[in-house]
């Protein structure tokens, strides 16, 4: 007998961002709503971080209600029928069930025809992660159309009393559909981590500890913040040159620079270090919703299509790093 299988099935030459959808949760958190908690200031963390406010999500915008509706616009726009998304793929770290994955109720509240899905935990990186999943799907023949959804209720994990991190974390959803397309709209990823750095963003207790514990408490995420700040700043803008090199074009390229939304400081720090010419917009959306992990780059993308920053046609990296630390980058055409 021969260990060999007839030929794969080819998918199809190229793939791209086919629509954009976003959810922004409708209750408006200004910084002067939280400092008292934290002992803070509206001055000190606008100056430290560029967050304004932010947005948390009311009891009934749960993760599955946010990321349907994101996902609905992003299919409205990209015009594939319901029928032919083969893939869902959500980004989250803060769906509340170990399992199963938020994915699959997703999909089958859209009505989806039972595609393949399942949950990305790569944390702030996740959507960028989910992207990469689906374009090698969608190119090697496994999906025709892809749903990528990113979305976080991070205000339920966040300790409200943490100086760190109470200010910084928010709630949304932004989706994307990835399917065929006649040229390249999805550049290659450049993906990786840093295990060794594991503990500088996490759930402070794992779920056993605390079920254990005589004053059982939810989980919260806890974070040394400036830690991450240095290594965002600093290696992040490297990760970036790479993904330009391994795209085959350079900054000047570019229309527009979409990173994570951690901190204002932190996305001024790598377009300096890329030296970003004046012609490329920069997102920055964390000034008004915050850092939602896995939803921040489409909430952000979705941001500049919105007030006329981000037209379609133009070339925007995309850049996530997280907790891990992971992180992933890549050029998407704007559909
Ligand atoms: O999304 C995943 C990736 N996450 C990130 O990329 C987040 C990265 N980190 C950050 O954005 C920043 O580290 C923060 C915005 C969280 C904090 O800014 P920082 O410049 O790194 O502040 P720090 O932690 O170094 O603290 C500086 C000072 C300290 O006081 P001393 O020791 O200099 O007297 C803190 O005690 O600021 C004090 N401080 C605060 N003061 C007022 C810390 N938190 C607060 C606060 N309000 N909330």
């Amino acid at each position: 007998m021969s260990g060999t299988l007839p030929p794969t099935r080819s998918g199809a030459a190229h793939a791209a961002v086919l629509g954009l959808g976003a959810y922004r949760p409708r209750t408006v958190v200004p910084n002067s709503a939280l400092v008292e908690a934290i002992d803070s200031s509206d001055e000190w963390i606008q100056q430290r971080s560029g967050i304004r406010s932010r947005r948390w999500a009311e009891p009934d915008e749960t993760v599955q209600y946010m990321a349907v509706a994101a996902a609905r616009d992003a299919l409205a726009q990209s015009g594939v029928d319901h029928s032919e998304v083969d893939l869902v793929v959500v980004a989250t770290v803060s769906h509340m069930l170990q399992t199963p994955a938020l994915a699959p109720a997703v999909a089958h509240e859209l009505g989806l025809d039972r595609p393949a899905a399942f949950d990305v935990s790569a944390a702030c990186a996740g959507f960028c992660h989910g992207v990469a999943t689906a374009s090698d799907a969608v190119r090697g023949g496994s999906a025709r159309n892809a749903l990528v959804i990113g979305v976080e209720r991070l205000s339920d994990i966040t300790d409200r009393d943490d100086r760190g991190t109470a200010f910084i974390f928010a709630d949304g959803a932004g989706a994307v559909v990835v399917g065929p397309s006649d040229s390249s709209g999805i550049g290659p990823v450049v993906w990786g981590s840093d295990g060794a750095q594991f503990d500088l963003i996490r759930q402070r207790e794992d779920w056993r500890d605390v079920t254990m514990s005589d004053t059982p408490r939810m989980p919260h995420l806890v974070m040394q913040g400036n830690a991450v700040f240095r290594w965002a700043s600093y290696e992040m803008a490297k990760i970036a040159q790479q993904t330009l090199e391994r795209t085959g074009i350079s900054v000047d390229d570019l229309d527009l620079f979409v990173p994570h939304q951690a901190n204002m400081r932190i996305i001024d720090a790598m377009a300096r270090a890329m030296k970003l010419p004046a012609h490329v917009r920069i997102a920055r959306d964390v000034a008004d919703q915050g850092n939602t992990s896995a939803a921040s780059i489409p909430l952000a993308l979705d941001r500049m299509v919105q007030e006329g920053d981000a037209r379609s046609g133009d070339l925007a990296l995309l850049i996530a790093f997280g907790a891990g630390l992971a992180y992933a980058a890549q050029v998407v055409r704007v559909p």
